[in-house]
């Protein structure tokens, strides 16, 4: 049976080592806060309310908490009087609880849920006082130390490593900081804590102590993986626990069907999805809410931040944020993808395009070296190599509509806001400021001029007079055979 849960995170600490303003639990970890992975694991337990006490940094852990836990609730804990201090104030401000009171440290980001699960329902399970996560671990140093009690084997003490006895610091099986306590045992325990330590605060810890004297059961529920518990202190911690998630989401993926090549140089978020036999190139980095289909390609060298790509895209050393990509297209290498931007199934955005806040139709090919910005295209259209969407003015940003089926010329300025009409071309080279209906060719150039003979006359005794006067040696010098009608419209196609 689940009675009521309440979940107390301790997150007011400095974090001192971080060297940062930030405060530690705001650092983040693929795709959360340090405070975010921990509250993601606490919600698996349904818990009726839970509590974050804050301290260093409280206003900007708060707005945090805002966006991405609004139903828990923060208490101010002023000065840092040891982390006894902190469960006690967070139970004072919100009543005596009822039940069971969680407890975790806000530095644990690898903690899984359903290793917090089975913790919980293990000690409601044998009606404990309380019941802590340890593990055994191979570097023990600044940890708190589990004391067992050398007959029965049970759970006697925590000791920190600073108030611990040469004995007691080689007992490798440590505290993880993560604890479940039967609520009214709980409340009575911290209000008898000292500060007769080493660091003169009020250690949680020592209600575990407490507890056992008073005898009450206290239970040590293990985990397997001691990199679950591994907290953050500095910077240098915090790159290897990044490496250590890597790995755990990498694995996962591939568990599920999908081929990463270099799992060291993959990095997905937490919450980025990933269909079965899509395959990531080396050096890839999938950020935020990124959903990626089935059979695709992504990568080398590509970061993609709530992008959702199609089945069976290709999307290749490519930059990308706050786009859709439709089935099938092909991005890269080298694209520039802005936010608003949606690539309908089968478009290719080819090398050095940049394209921000546009629609681009099914089929639609930007295949080199053009911007596209606030623009809305139709299907099966090509836009010529080296064309610019003019859609800034120095004030404001205008839009650009372009049909289907159209062709644009290489070297193609469109001066927003203008409408290109369905089937319309333009001509290379132009600065396109009208409206073009559809079927039109745009011309916006100024017109070619030869001056015969140019070369000879004014550059003589060069290289390129010698090739000029040997290639035209027994033609007739003058005429020109260039018809304006003959204007070459090259579009680029797919080249
Ligand atoms: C604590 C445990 C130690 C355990 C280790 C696991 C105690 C006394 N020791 O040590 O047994 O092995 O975690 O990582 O609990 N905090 C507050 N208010 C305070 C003090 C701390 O909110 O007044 C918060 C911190 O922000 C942090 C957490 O409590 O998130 C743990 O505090 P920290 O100082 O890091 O404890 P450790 O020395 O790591
Ligand atoms: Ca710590």
């Amino acid at each position: 049976m689940t009675g009521e849960r309440t979940v107390i995170v301790l997150a007011a600490g400095e974090g001192k080592r971080m060297k940062s303003s930030l405060p530690k639990m705001l650092h983040p970890l693929l795709g959360r806060t340090l405070l975010g992975h921990v509250l993601a694991a606490t919600s698996a337990l349904g818990p009726s309310r839970t509590i974050v006490v804050v301290g260093h940094g409280a206003d900007q852990i708060t707005a945090h908490l805002k966006e991405i836990a609004p139903e828990a609730v923060t208490v101010l804990q002023e000065v840092q009087l040891g982390t006894g201090h902190a469960a006690r104030v967070a139970l004072d401000a919100y009543g005596p609880a009822e039940g069971t009171v969680v407890i975790v440290n806000g530095d644990v980001p690898l903690l899984r849920p359903a290793t917090l699960r089975s913790l919980v329902d293990a000690h409601e399970a044998a009606g404990a006082a309380a019941t802590v996560l340890t593990a055994e671990v191979e570097q023990p140093y600044g940890l708190g130390r589990v004391i067992r009690n050398a007959v029965t084997g049970a759970v006697d003490a925590i000791v920190e490593e600073r108030d611990a006895t040469p004995e007691q610091r080689a007992v490798t099986e440590i505290n993880a900081g993560v604890y479940a306590f039967e609520a009214s045992l709980l409340a009575q325990s911290l209000g008898k804590l000292t500060t007769a330590n080493a660091q003169g605060e009020e250690y949680l810890t020592d209600v575990i102590g407490l507890l056992v004297d008073a005898g009450h059961g206290v239970l040590a529920h293990a985990t397997g993986d001691p990199t679950e518990v591994l907290g953050v202190n500095d910077r240098v911690e915090l790159s290897r626990l990044r490496a250590l998630l890597r790995d755990r989401i990498n694995d996962g993926w591939m568990r599920s069907g999908v081929t990463i090549v270099d799992p060291m140089t993959t990095w997905i978020d937490v919450d980025v999805t990933l269909g079965r036999d899509t395959v990531i190139e080396p050096n890839t980095h999938l950020r935020g809410t990124t959903r990626v289909g089935e059979w695709a390609v992504i990568g080398p060298d590509t970061t993609l931040i709530d992008v959702v790509v199609g089945d069976g895209a290709r999307v290749v050393r490519t930059h990308g944020e706050g786009v859709t990509i439709g089935p099938r297209a092909t991005i890269g290498p080298f694209s520039y993808l802005r936010p608003g931007t949606e690539l309908a199934e089968r478009t290719k955005v080819g090398a050095f395009v940049e394209v921000k806040n546009s629609q681009v139709g099914a089929g639609t090919k930007i295949p080199h070296l053009s911007y596209v910005g606030d623009a809305t295209i139709g299907e099966e259209t090509n836009i010529g190599a080296a064309n610019v969407v003019v859609n800034y003015d120095g004030v404001t940003k205008h839009r650009t509509v372009i049909g289907s089926h159209v062709r644009t010329g290489s070297d193609t300025m469109l001066v927003a806001p203008v409408t290109i009409g369905d089937g319309a071309y333009t001509a290379a080279g132009s600065v396109i400021t009208r409206d073009v209906p559809p079927g039109a060719l745009g011309v916006g150039r100024a017109q070619q001029r030869n001056v015969e003979g140019w070369v000879q006359r004014r550059r003589p005794g060069t290289k390129a007079a010698a090739a000029a006067a040997a290639a035209t040696a027994g033609a007739a010098v003058g005429e020109s055979t260039a018809a304006l009608d003959g204007v070459a419209v090259t579009a680029n196609e797919e080249g």
